[in-house]
């Protein structure tokens, strides 16, 4: 069996799965029991100045009989008084010395502020902090979560004022609701973040009752803006992840965060960089006992493969993750039908005819046989007829050799400005 311990700057865990601040480490009884099941780590509820939530606050997106394709809140940081939060982290703590504890964080951009919080809570013993710059509804408005995580200066600031006082690591998770993550994944490092950890949620609305013509969910009629996660917004964090893992000015390891819900999850994010991930939509919709077979498929995908500890997947695709103007333009595949397994129900037809590239074509073979061909000069190799046939295998993109030599974007556009004799790059250089 392989090992699954990991170290997140100076915080160890048995495991990569950790529980993220939100409802599931909302108190002592829930971190425990979720010790217990078997989850390495857990960032406790964000703490603060205590805080009144709204009623009710959660809602979902089902979609085609997926029941939660994503999830939506207006829930803001604990409701709960800090010596209650603390007696129990302390208790926490004491019971699962070797478990990860880290606490969650927001209080307003104020140093003397930060210097108080840090303290406290560290006063009970905890393995990490974690700076909470991401709620995007709520505490928003008072200043606090993405107000300030959308605005660089302030996130440096509030990491260096943690860091001044702080004894345990300091993780700074990052909201999703900025142009460029990697600005304030910079700013957290120049902070003198010890890690990053990231998403947050994602502004949204979930929906609009057609019926009542509510926003859904609503607050006595009323609605607002919440946080988005869950499986749906997966693609958004691993994009965001591995942005932040390529930079190189982004030094400090990541917590990755955002749709993870199996162990498939967890090795994507790890390969583009994580060092670890968090979980809180997939733990809500389906209890602390997911991470069971969380531990197995990934005990079983790292014995398959030979690799002795998980942390050999960190950051293993990072360097295949490019800017599009270094993607070779000459490089081609096609789309294959295997007429075998092809059950013939035109779907891959309809959708290239009518929203690619008219390639698919009936035809007769041999034995009279009504088939579907592709006609693989016209085909532009755009993988949509394989995206949604329903029968799996029977339609392969297949690599053909390109008529012409490799060559990206940014090659052709040197090369057309040496071409016309402007200053392309390489006379640049040569200045
Ligand atoms: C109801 C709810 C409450 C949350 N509260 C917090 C919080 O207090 N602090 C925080 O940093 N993140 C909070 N989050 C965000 C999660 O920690 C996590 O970043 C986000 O849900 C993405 O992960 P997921 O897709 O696994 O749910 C909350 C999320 C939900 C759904
Ligand atoms: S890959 Fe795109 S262009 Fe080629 S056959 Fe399929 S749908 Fe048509
Ligand atoms: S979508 Fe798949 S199964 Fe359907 S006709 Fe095309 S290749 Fe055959």
């Amino acid at each position: 069996m392989a090992d699954l311990r990991i170290n997140l700057a100076g915080i160890a865990s048995p495991n990569p799965f950790w529980l993220a601040s939100a409802p599931p480490t909302n108190t002592g009884y829930q971190v425990q029991r979720a010790f217990e099941a078997g989850w390495g780590g857990a960032v406790w509820k964000t703490l603060g100045d205590p805080i009144i939530n709204t009623s009710s606050r959660f809602a979902a997106v089902h979609f085609n009989g997926q029941r939660v394709a994503g999830f939506n809140n207006i829930e803001l940081i604990t409701d709960r008084p800090l010596e209650i939060n603390l007696k129990e982290i302390y208790e926490t703590k004491k019971r699962f010395p070797n478990h990860a504890l880290v606490v969650s964080l927001m209080v307003e951009p104020k140093r003397e502020k930060w210097h108080e919080i840090v303290k406290k809570v560290e006063a009970v013993g905890v393995d990490g902090l974690e700076l909470n710059f991401g709620c995007p509804h709520g505490m928003a408005e008072r200043g606090m979560g993405s107000a300030s995580g959308q605005q660089p200066d302030l996130v440096e600031a509030q990491t260096m004022w943690a860091k001044e006082v702080a004894q345990t690591p300091v993780i700074v998770k990052l909201t999703p609701n900025i142009t460029d993550i990697t600005s304030t994944a910079k700013a957290a490092v120049r902070g003198g973040a010890d890690a990053i950890s990231l998403i947050n949620t994602i502004n949204s609305l979930a929906g609009v009752d057609i019926d009542t013509w509510h926003t859904i969910p609503h607050v006595g009629g009323k609605g607002s803006h919440g946080g988005y996660c869950g499986p749906a917004v997966k693609p958004i964090a691993l994009h965001m992840v591995a942005d932040c893992a390529r930079n190189p000015a982004v030094t400090v390891p990541i917590s990755g965060i955002g749709g993870v819900s199996t162990w498939r999850d967890a090795v994507e994010f790890m390969l583009m960089g994580a060092t670890g991930v968090q979980v809180c939509t997939a733990a809500m919709h389906h209890g602390f006992r997911i991470v069971e077979d969380m531990i197995d498929g990934l005990n079983n995908y790292l014995d398959e493969r030979g690799l002795a500890s998980v942390t050999e997947l960190t950051g293993k695709s990072v360097h295949r993750y490019e800017d599009w103007g270094n993607l070779d333009l000459n490089y081609a595949v096609v789309a294959r039908i295997d007429t075998d397994t092809c059950i013939n129900c035109n779907k891959c037809h309809i959708a290239c005819e009518d929203t690619s590239h008219q390639c698919i074509e009936r035809v007769t073979n041999a034995q009279g046989e009504a088939i579907l061909q592709v006609r693989e000069e016209d085909c532009v190799g755009c993988n949509l007829c394989a995206i949604v046939c329903p029968v799996e295998g029977a339609i392969t993109m297949v690599e053909v050799q390109g008529t012409e030599a490799p060559m990206t974007w940014n090659e052709r556009q040197k090369a057309v400005a040496e071409l016309e004799g402007g200053p392309g790059p390489n006379k640049k250089e040569a200045v």
